[in-house]
């Protein structure tokens, strides 16, 4: 996910004053965070973590199983009990708790910046300025929140009071992804904590470091032992565990459709515990015949390249109208062919390499569906070779919408153009997917900008902008795209449940 909050515009940093990477980082934290100690696996396993730029190992990762998280989750009970500090605490200090983890965020910006680079291979100046200002301003948001969360007096038969406490969940657990997996947990983390829950979470097993960095965090901000938890590990085992808990109230899940059904699936076979989900997108980008072209060109470009494509915010399936067409093509090509792909501590680096081969192989994959499926290859398509990771950005001309790549989502540099003639038309192919996350509108129409806002089933609809992501607005998707919101002040809702209190007064009313 892109948070631009305000820090860019249009995806690039501003680089007047440019921060540094740190060249030889450290790891310092590898362990299992439970009740603020670090522990080793009970299994005594660990696993690798790859900095996909240069294939080399980093270092290797405690591995949490079922027997982690069972620890974890009992520390986290403990830590939600009536009477223990977390409890008993002002809402405002929990407040003030989410403002002192933002400053020292400020403080370890760059070493926060480097190991996302490290582990994630995203640009270190994109990791620095859009992943970390995200985080940042979400949890001063949140910090906002604490002491805000109100309940309602509700008017029912005068001889009663009524009224709502809107109370915290208790246990919530956060599986994470590796595309931004610091800003991922901190939407999460913040909301969660602000409302007084307290939390176990595990970070995608591609990219822990982090995660694990806000650990230590945790604990020198003053958090009590055992509201924040955090167990390394693996989807099927430690992620498994996690969903499938009783003792665990809620749980909040980005990554993939099909993880995120059996996320659902496994709630509903345990405890019925809440689940939200954000899940992909296969994202309409429309360019009206009448739109600003050099801001449609460029929005839709890094609307589709950002972050190496991996963002289910991914502008994947662009709608030109036809009479711009050609133009829009031959622009869209030129700024591919000029998007620099490389080094990602290389300040002047806008693409790095995807995360794992994996992620690889599908999307190249893709790709080759769409040279056969009759897709005109207008640039990139391969590889690059010899280094790693790195795929060419690649943009597809003549697409249709039966082709595999206008259905599927890449999660990569590839940007499928499409061609329609009338704003009827377009609503229809845009909302025929069973997805519906985002969508973006290019035109100067007022009415047709209205018309295309309400008629497109998507979450999110941008209009003259891309990726514009804030804190206080609410994000998630329609459709298969997810449950439930996250950021903004709808999310706090996904984080409390509401306790109705009814009063009789013994005096009846004369
Ligand atoms: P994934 O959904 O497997 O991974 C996301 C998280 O889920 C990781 O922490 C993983 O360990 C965990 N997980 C995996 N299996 C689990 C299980 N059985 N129970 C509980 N947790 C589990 O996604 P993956 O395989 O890394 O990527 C596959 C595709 O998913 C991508 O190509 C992309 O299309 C999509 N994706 C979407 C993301 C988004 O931002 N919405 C983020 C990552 C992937
Ligand atoms: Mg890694």
């Amino acid at each position: 996910m892109a948070a631009l909050n305000g820090a860019v515009e249009n995806g690039q940093p501003d680089r007047k004053v440019l921060p540094l990477p740190l060249r030889s980082l450290e790891v310092k934290y590898t362990k299992i965070f439970i009740n603020n100690e670090w522990h080793e696996s009970t299994s005594g396993k660990k696993f690798p973590t790859y900095n996909p730029s240069t294939l080399e190992k980093i270092c290797d990762i405690e591995e949490g199983d079922k027997p982690d998280v069972d620890n974890a989750v009992e520390a986290a009970k403990a830590a939600f009990q009536r009477g223990a500090p977390w409890r008993q605490m002002d809402a405002l200090s929990r407040g003030q708790l989410l403002h002192k983890l933002a400053d020292l965020l400020e403080r370890d910006r760059v070493i926060l910046a480097t190991l996302e680079t490290m582990d994630t291979g995203k640009p270190f100046l994109q990791a620095y300025f859009i992943d970390l200002e995200g985080c940042i301003k979400t949890l001063r948001y949140y910090a906002g929140w604490a002491d805000k969360i109100q309940g309602r007096t509700i008017p029912v038969d005068e001889n009663f009071v009524c009224f709502t406490r809107h109370e915290p969940m208790g246990v919530c657990g956060a599986i994470t992804p590796w595309n931004f997996p610091l800003l991922m947990l901190i939407w999460k983390m913040a909301p969660a904590l602000c409302c007084g829950n307290t939390l176990v979470i595990k970070p995608a097993e591609q990219t822990p470091l982090t995660s694990l960095y806000i650990g230590s965090l945790i604990k020198e901000v003053g958090f009590p032992p055992g509201v924040v938890n955090i167990v390394p590990g693996y989807g099927p085992t430690a992620g498994a565990a996690i969903s499938t808990h009783h003792s665990i109230d809620k749980i909040a899940f980005t990554g993939s459709t099909k993880v995120g059904k059996l996320i659902k699936e496994a709630a509903s076979k345990s405890n019925l515990k809440r689940v939200t989900l954000e899940l992909g997108g296969k994202n309409p980008c429309i360019v009206c015949a009448d739109a600003d072209l050099d801001l449609a060109v460029e929005c839709a470009h890094q609307g589709v390249f950002f972050n190496q494509g991996q963002c289910c915010t991914a502008a994947s399936r662009v709608f030109v109208e036809e009479q711009i067409y050609p133009e829009f093509v031959k622009r869209s090509v030129e700024y591919a062919k000029k998007r620099l792909v490389g080094d990602p501590f290389d300040a002047r680096t806008e693409q790095g390499p995807q995360i794992d081969q994996k992620q690889f192989d599908k999307i190249l994959e893709l790709i080759e569906s769409g040279k056969k499926e009759g897709a005109k290859l207008e640039c990139g398509g391969l590889a690059i070779e010899d280094r790693g990771l790195f795929i060419k950005p690649t943009v597809f001309s003549d697409v249709t919408d039966n082709m595999r790549i206008a259905k599927e989502e890449i999660f990569g540099p590839v940007q499928p153009i499409m061609k329609f003639k009338s704003i009827e038309e377009v609503i229809r192919r845009a909302n025929s997917t069973e997805y519906g996350l985002t969508a973006a509108v290019f035109t100067k129409n007022l009415d047709r900008a209205l018309t295309l806002a309400s008629a497109l089933q998507s979450g999110t609809v941008w209009i003259n902008c891309y990726n514009a992501l804030y804190a206080q607005a609410p994000f998630g998707g329609f459709k298969m795209s997810g449950n439930g919101r996250e950021l903004g002040e709808y999310a706090l809702a996904e984080y409390t449940e509401v306790k109705t209190v009814t009063i009789k007064l013994s005096q009846k009313s004369p």
